[in-house]
């Protein structure tokens, strides 16, 4: 395999921050959000890649779709005994990654995080589609299978065997709460004099920020 992708360049002037607006990063992920939220070239706007520091001590990336965001923090769902579980038991510094191709915009929280309240995850897990539920209760994610057909077959028995039945979250998935420290904002600009705005919790738990240099 081999691929020369030194031609392949965009010209980056679809938007643009004005410094003199800027005040916390919650308004300004909101404002970028609600815009990509709107945007048509975007199909999945609440996918974000987060990345974990694995027991191996590589990080690793991966996406997984974002539910909530308030001031608390930004809330994902997962299973708490895969790959990515594993590590957030070790080490609960992560970050959260935005790419909004169509905006030219980028997004990257650090921060920390935990497990979201039982209740708050039987709450949503009850209100996931049925198949969904049964899906979670089934794959022990992150474990080799033995095959995809098994797999298979074992979702269509529990599909039947479960049916009409109210099912119970299982106790290791659920949701996952990020309480960011950091928020890097990204807006590609014309001639690679992009604009990038780094705001930090500073020792007045206060809100600041630093442009930095592209
Ligand atoms: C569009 C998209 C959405 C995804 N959403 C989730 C999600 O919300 N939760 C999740 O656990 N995995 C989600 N995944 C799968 C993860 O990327 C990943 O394969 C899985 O969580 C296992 O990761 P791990 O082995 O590193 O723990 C999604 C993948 C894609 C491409």
């Amino acid at each position: 395999m081999k691929q020369d992708l030194s031609n392949f360049r965009k010209v980056y002037q679809k938007n643009v921050i004005n410094f003199k607006e800027l005040n916390n990063p919650y308004n300004l992920f909101d404002q970028w959000f609600n815009l990509a939220k709107k945007d048509r070239l975007i199909e999945e706007v609440n996918a974000m890649v987060l990345s974990t520091i694995g027991k191996d001590k590589y990080p690793k990336g991966r996406v997984v779709l974002l539910k909530k965001i308030d001031y608390d923090g930004f809330v994902f769902f997962s299973n708490y005994d895969s790959e990515k579980g594993i590590s957030i038991e070790k080490n609960n510094k992560v970050s959260l990654l935005f790419f909004w191709p169509s905006q030219q915009r980028q997004i990257i929280i650090k921060g920390t995080v935990n497990k979201t309240s039982s209740s708050f995850s039987d709450d949503y897990f009850s209100k996931r589609p049925f198949k969904s539920q049964i899906s979670a209760i089934l794959s022990n994610q992150s474990e080799v299978i033995e095959s995809y057909s098994k797999l298979k077959n074992e979702m269509d028995l529990l599909v039947k065997e479960n049916k009409n039945k109210v099912l119970k979250r299982p106790k290791n998935w659920g949701g996952y709460i990020v309480t960011p420290f950091e928020f890097e904002f990204w807006q590609g600009r014309p001639d690679r004099l992009h604009q990038r705005v780094m705001f930090f919790f500073d020792k007045s738990k206060k809100w600041k920020f630093n442009i930095l240099s592209p």
